[in-house]
């Protein structure tokens, strides 16, 4: 009994020793394992930025002006990240789309569209991989620095242009192309051309047609700020201002400049640009169909208190396939859809 309780006296003895020898090591050892977790954390800290660089999964899908959800907020977050300084909102705004603009324009394989689309995000994924940056705004200037009542981003294929939104004078759109469509009219004139992504569009829509049986023409595209002024000029001199105004759009207010508009016509009108133009095979297979190729009547019957210029059925704006469905399935102006009617 004694001898037992003198081994257990013992053992205690040691456990206490062991324990305290222990507590010798405990400076160093707290020191150890109280720091892993704060070394731990700060090594977190500082990978963190880095690691979400590295893993921005930018959105699969198109996104475009007045878009609004979670992609767009990755996507806000990708041009943070390479030199934008715009807000997250989550919505696809001005700023947004003249962030894309610019950073299209300076992307030699890229068309600047404002629209984020599948080579736009390629590039832009590429930029964020090799951790470049980008100058903000050394192509486009950002939209506050431009006067009021201005077009800020004339690339934007969604660009609003009327008689409250004016072109700048000097503005030219890159990649102008003559269609590889039908004309009235044999030689080369400036006004065959038009953007190279509306061009394209065209020359499918006129397959189309051309497959329907039907005899479209395409009459007048592009047109500078100075052929405006001349043809608005003409317009006054036959017509008296006011009157001329109503079809006729003074220079930096035509969306012609932008070089994403074709009037079209028909045999059926002589090829002219006149409302009876709506009435033939023609002009009602564009009205059922332009928007699938990205085509909208822009200044539709019934909505000249809108778009300030009276019924055009021969009018076509390229604004892409996405707004041109909504606009004419939902018989709107360009204005309405972007929320400035
Ligand atoms: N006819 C349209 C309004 C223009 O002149 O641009
Ligand atoms: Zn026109």
């Amino acid at each position: 009994m004694f001898q037992k309780n003198l081994f257990a006296t013992f053992m205690l003895l040691a456990i206490t020793l062991v324990a305290t020898a222990c507590d010798g090591d405990n400076p160093e050892t707290k020191e150890t394992v109280a720091h892993a977790p704060v070394d731990k954390t700060d090594n977190q800290q500082k990978k963190t930025p880095e690691a979400e660089t590295d893993h921005i999964r930018l959105p699969e899908e198109h996104l475009q002006k007045t878009d609004q959800g979670q992609a767009v907020k990755t996507l806000q977050k990708a041009l943070n990240k390479v030199g934008y300084s715009i807000e997250r909102n989550g919505t696809y705004d001005d700023i947004t789309t003249w962030a894309i603009t610019d950073f299209q324009l300076q992307q030699q394989a890229l068309i600047a569209t404002g629209v984020y689309n599948e080579s736009t995000r390629k590039a832009l994924q590429k930029i964020l991989d090799e951790h470049q940056a980008i100058k903000a705004g050394a192509v486009l200037d950002q939209p506050d620095n431009k006067p009021p009542d201005t077009v800020d981003n004339p690339h934007d294929i969604l660009a609003l242009v009327n008689k409250e939104n004016r072109l700048p004078s000097d503005f030219v759109p890159r990649n102008l192309t003559v269609p590889d469509v039908r004309f009235p009219f044999e030689d080369f004139l400036p006004k065959k051309q038009m953007r190279k992504v509306a061009a394209k569009a065209m020359e499918d829509m006129f397959q189309a047609a051309n497959s329907a049986g039907l005899e479209l023409f395409a009459q007048s595209g592009y047109r500078s700020y100075e052929r405006q002024d001349a043809i608005f000029a003409s317009n006054v001199r036959k017509n008296g201002e006011e009157a001329a105004n109503k079809f006729s759009a003074r220079p930096g207010e035509s969306e012609h400049q932008t070089g994403l508009t074709m009037d079209v016509t028909s045999p059926d009108v002589n090829y002219r640009l006149i409302k009876e133009f709506g009435q033939t095979d023609e002009g009602k297979w564009i009205k059922q169909h332009a928007a699938e190729y990205g085509f909208i009547i822009r200044y539709p019957e019934g909505k000249d208190a809108i778009t300030e210029y009276q019924y055009e059925p021969w009018h076509l704006r390229y604004v892409g396939k996405k707004a041109a469905t909504t606009i004419m399935e939902q018989g709107i102006t360009l204005e309405e859809y972007l929320g400035e009617a």
